[in-house]
């Protein structure tokens, strides 16, 4: 659905990240954890592509206009790398933005007995609220996050408020362990009993490293990848990654955008 969107908030959660809240029609309001929006950052030819980003939360509120029924609201958690999210940080409230949501698949929300296992990395955390949002429902959560410092852990108070366990891991050890989250999270799933399924979304290293836990634990797990989207649709295949059964001879690709963003571990060849 194509949609104009008035930004009801914009403000910067830590150095360079940001948190935007924007109103969206009703229908929103069903979509899937780790589907995804593409905006349109200008009415101009720079920047002419639409920039694709997780849904971080979707909501309804009473309407700040006497009169109006509850207003659908969707946010985006997002970091400043180039000309689109710099241009996105300084919106305010009253501008507005256009929308393509929500695209792509989502997370399977699996067996409410296992334990759900959420891994992030820096602003992979974007898609991974909303779902911890779902999962609390009807299961126990916990959390990995990691950065490389301390301001790219993000919302951990957010987490910890829908009752999940929260684990921070940072590479310069400025909070929580120092290393690797994903050696905590090994640790977690070696040590304890039961059935559980990792949900994973960062830099493509940490799902490489979350794919191999997975794969040495015999845990299922499902990621969420990024890639450079164009059409954000399945028809410029311009964001397409290798399936498991890809060789030279016979191509396997898949689309993030159609096809994913969300993946079985084991339908993608990870070397
Ligand atoms: C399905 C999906 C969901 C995403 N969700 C989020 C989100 O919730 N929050 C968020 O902050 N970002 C998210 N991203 C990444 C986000 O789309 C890019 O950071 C954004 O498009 C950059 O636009 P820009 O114009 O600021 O930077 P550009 O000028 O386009 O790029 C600047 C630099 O940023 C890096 N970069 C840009 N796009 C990507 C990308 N897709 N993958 C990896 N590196 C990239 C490159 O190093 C590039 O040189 C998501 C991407 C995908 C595919
Ligand atoms: S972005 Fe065009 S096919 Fe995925």
């Amino acid at each position: 659905m194509q949609f104009k969107a008035m930004i009801i908030s914009n403000h910067e959660v830590s150095p360079g990240y940001f948190r935007m809240r924007v109103s969206a029609p009703p229908e929103l309001a069903d979509s899937r954890p780790g589907q995804f929006i593409m905006v349109r950052v200008r009415d101009a030819i720079d920047p002419l592509l639409r920039r694709p980003f997780g849904i971080f939360d979707v909501g309804t509120v009473a309407s700040e206009f006497s009169g109006c029924g509850p207003q659908t609201y969707v946010e985006m958690l997002y970091k400043v790398v180039g000309k689109g999210t710099a241009t996105l940080s300084t919106y305010h409230h009253g501008d507005h933005v256009d929308l393509l949501a929500p695209l792509g698949t989502g997370f399977d929300l699996g067996d409410p007995d296992e334990e759900k296992i959420l891994v992030g990395g820096g602003i992979g955390i974007a898609p991974l609220y909303y779902l911890a949002k779902k999962l609390v429902e009807h299961s126990r959560v916990r959390f990995f996050l990691g950065g490389r410092t301390r301001d790219d852990i993000l919302c951990v108070t957010e987490f910890e408020r829908l009752g999940v366990e929260t684990y921070v891991a940072t590479d310069d050890g400025t909070l929580g362990d120092r290393g690797f989250v994903t050696d905590v999270m090994e640790r977690h799933i070696r040590g304890a009993a039961g059935r559980r399924t990792i949900y994973a979304c960062g830099p493509m290293p940490m799902l490489q490293a979350v794919a191999g836990i997975a794969e040495r634990t015999g845990v299922s797990c499902q990621v969420s990848l990024e890639a450079y989207m164009a059409c954000g649709m399945g028809a410029c295949l311009g964001c397409v990654v290798k399936g498991k059964e890809h060789s030279d001879e016979s191509p396997d690709y898949r689309c993030v955008c159609k096809d994913g963003p969300v993946f079985a571990f084991d339908q993608l060849k990870w070397v």
